[in-house]
């Protein structure tokens, strides 16, 4: 990464529209090693969804003063803003850039616990990356992307991807790669949107809670590789049950070691509580379904093509759910569009 930072950049002032997708971790990513180079504490493995992308429309515009972000309509708040050009000096090595217009739309609520920052992220690396004429290549842009986002970092290459973790601060080894794209293991994942509302602690500043007083975080940590392995093995042998479990259990355990940290964190409301059981209790009754919940409310049910039918129609029974969106496995972050103004 150094030589790409370091190389005095070369500013495109055409209109780059790019896509990336949202993905869901099956082994879970939560813990830094290190903050300013945003290195993950364990590896995780994750599922990039189909149904759920940002499109970003990245220009440099010679003459502005400052950068101008848009999301889903409306000018992002400051916090957004200054990550986002935080994010824009990393890439483009520098302070003293070129400012840019940054628009950008999720299909799906932002911040609300549907790993919004996954694909905008890696929608932004993608767009910029070309406009600074950043070489193509997803190893470099991956890791680009996590320094914007840690989950970003697997948005690059989609499909089933894995994130390594290096063993130093230098960050050259933390990076995501794919282990299968999207066309290898049709798989579905059921949405439920359970609320909307903005989370009250974001990712970043729990994981630091939590790696500073949970009492629980190095073992969180010693198990990772483990879980990893399995999770490799499962994916391998697309062996749908041992892939649920595993997913089901490393999000158990991510939420456990959430609410062991100090003041507490509790990401989920009555209603993903109603979910786990009715998921748990249609298992007992011969259903193969599974579950995964990031920083948020929101449930995903891990589910086989032939199932999505009586799925929904349970899901539907609770009260609370207002929408549930349908997602098989999704792509790579892409360049979707170049044009000259
Ligand atoms: C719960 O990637 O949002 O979704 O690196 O601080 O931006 P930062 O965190 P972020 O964390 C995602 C955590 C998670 C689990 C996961 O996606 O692995």
């Amino acid at each position: 990464m150094n030589s790409a930072t370091n190389r005095k950049r070369e500013y495109l002032t055409k209109k780059v529209t790019a896509v990336a997708h949202a993905n869901i971790a099956l082994i879970k990513y939560w813990g830094k090693r290190s903050r300013p180079e945003n290195l993950p504490a364990v590896g995780s493995i994750s599922l990039a969804l189909e149904a759920l992308k940002t499109e970003t429309t990245f220009q440099f515009v010679p003459g502005l003063e400052d950068d101008r972000c848009i999301l889903d309509g409306k000018e992002m708040n400051d916090q957004q803003k200054g990550k986002v050009s935080d994010f824009l000096d990393i890439l483009a090595g520098t302070s003293g850039r070129m400012k840019a217009r940054v628009v950008s739309r999720n299909n799906f609520p932002t911040a609300a616990g549907l790993a919004s920052s996954s694909s905008g992220f890696a929608a932004l690396t993608k767009a910029a990356a070309y406009a600074l004429q950043i070489e193509d290549n997803p190893v470099l842009l991956s890791k680009f992307a996590r320094r914007g986002s840690g989950s970003a970092a697997r948005s690059i290459p989609g499909g089933f991807s894995e994130m390594k973790i290096g063993s130093d601060m230098s960050g050259k080894k933390d990076f995501a790669v794919q282990l299968y794209d999207e066309n290898y293991w049709d798989i579905r994942v059921l949405i439920a949107l359970v609320s909307t509302d903005p989370k009250e602690t974001g990712s970043t500043e729990g994981m630091i809670r939590t790696a500073r007083t949970s009492p629980y975080f190095d073992s969180w940590v010693r198990a990772s590789n483990n879980d990893l392995a399995e999770m490799r093995e499962a994916l391998k042998t697309k062996n749908f049950s041992r892939m649920g479990e595993l997913a089901e259990y490393s999000c158990m355990k991510m939420h456990g070691l959430m609410m062991s940290s100090r003041p507490p964190l509790l990401y989920w409301n009555p209603v993903t509580l109603e979910m786990i059981q009715l998921i748990w209790s249609l298992r007992r009754q011969g259903l193969p379904i599974y579950f995964t919940i990031d920083a948020g409310p929101q449930v995903k049910v891990l589910c086989r093509p032939d199932h999505i039918q009586e799925v929904r129609k349970n899901l539907q029974s609770i009260n609370g759910i207002s929408t549930i969106i349908e997602s098989k496995p999704g792509p790579d972050a892409y360049i979707k569009d170049v044009t000259n103004s």
